[in-house]
């Protein structure tokens, strides 16, 4: 499976534990789910992104270094993706890349079952660059009827280079819709595959076992 990548590093799966955790406070959640923003966003960038050369003076010669040579546009799918695509906005941040944001609002209209409406109150998200590559922060595949949704609405999505999706868990079942929809040219980075009820996901949609209501536990709305 080349177009999805378990990350396994320790680190991140640690972070992972304490999101799934039930005793974790949104506290916590929050800023975990930034560390695994940043820590992805990292992995990503080191697998998927081109280099170029830069010239650096140091203090005794001016030698070559190298930057990363794309234009990357992040996109925040709100509102769990809030936290999650701010530390990976950070990373960028630290080594001064130029990118663009793009924010969804996007809510799951949830009717029971499986086929939910997608609602997008919000969507400000600017044009694709030519050969741009696209990140979408969305911690949970779990239909991945937003993700669909989301890509569908991308202005000039044809111009891109890549298409990433960044999740803490998706689903075999979401997964399978992402590829039906988009081909195996999708990247999908997650730090599990749950497999849990069927095909990962309970009647109403939610992943199992999870970590239950991302926005929810991010925000502390339960
Ligand atoms: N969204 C969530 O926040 N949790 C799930 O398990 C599925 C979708």
């Amino acid at each position: 499976m080349k177009d999805v990548i378990v990350l396994k590093n320790p680190v991140l799966q640690g972070i992972l534990n304490v999101l799934r955790e039930k005793s974790t406070d949104s506290t916590d959640f929050r800023r975990n789910l930034r560390y695994a923003g940043y820590l992805m966003t990292y992995e990503i960038v080191g697998r998927e992104c081109d280099t170029k050369n830069i010239d650096v003076s140091t203090v005794f010669e001016d030698i070559k270094g190298v930057i990363i040579d794309e234009r990357i546009l992040q996109i925040i799918v709100m509102r769990a993706g809030l936290p999650f695509t701010e530390g990976g906005s950070r990373v960028l941040d630290e080594v001064k890349s130029k990118r663009e944001i793009g924010v969804v609002d996007a809510k799951r209209i949830e009717k029971g079952g499986l086929d939910m409406e997608i609602e997008i109150s919000s969507f400000k998200v600017p044009e694709i660059k030519e050969n741009g590559i696209v990140v979408i922060y969305d911690p949970m595949v779990a239909t991945a009827s937003t993700i669909v949704e989301v890509i569908n609405r991308l202005p000039n999505k044809e111009r891109a280079k890549k298409i990433i999706v960044c999740s803490i868990l998706s689903t075999p079942y979401g997964i399978m819709k992402l590829r039906e929809n988009f081909g195996s040219s999708l990247h999908i980075y997650t730090l599990a595959i749950d497999n849990g009820a069927k095909d990962g996901l309970d009647e109403n949609g939610y992943i199992v076992p999870g970590l239950g209501d991302c926005g929810d536990r991010a925000f502390g709305t339960y």
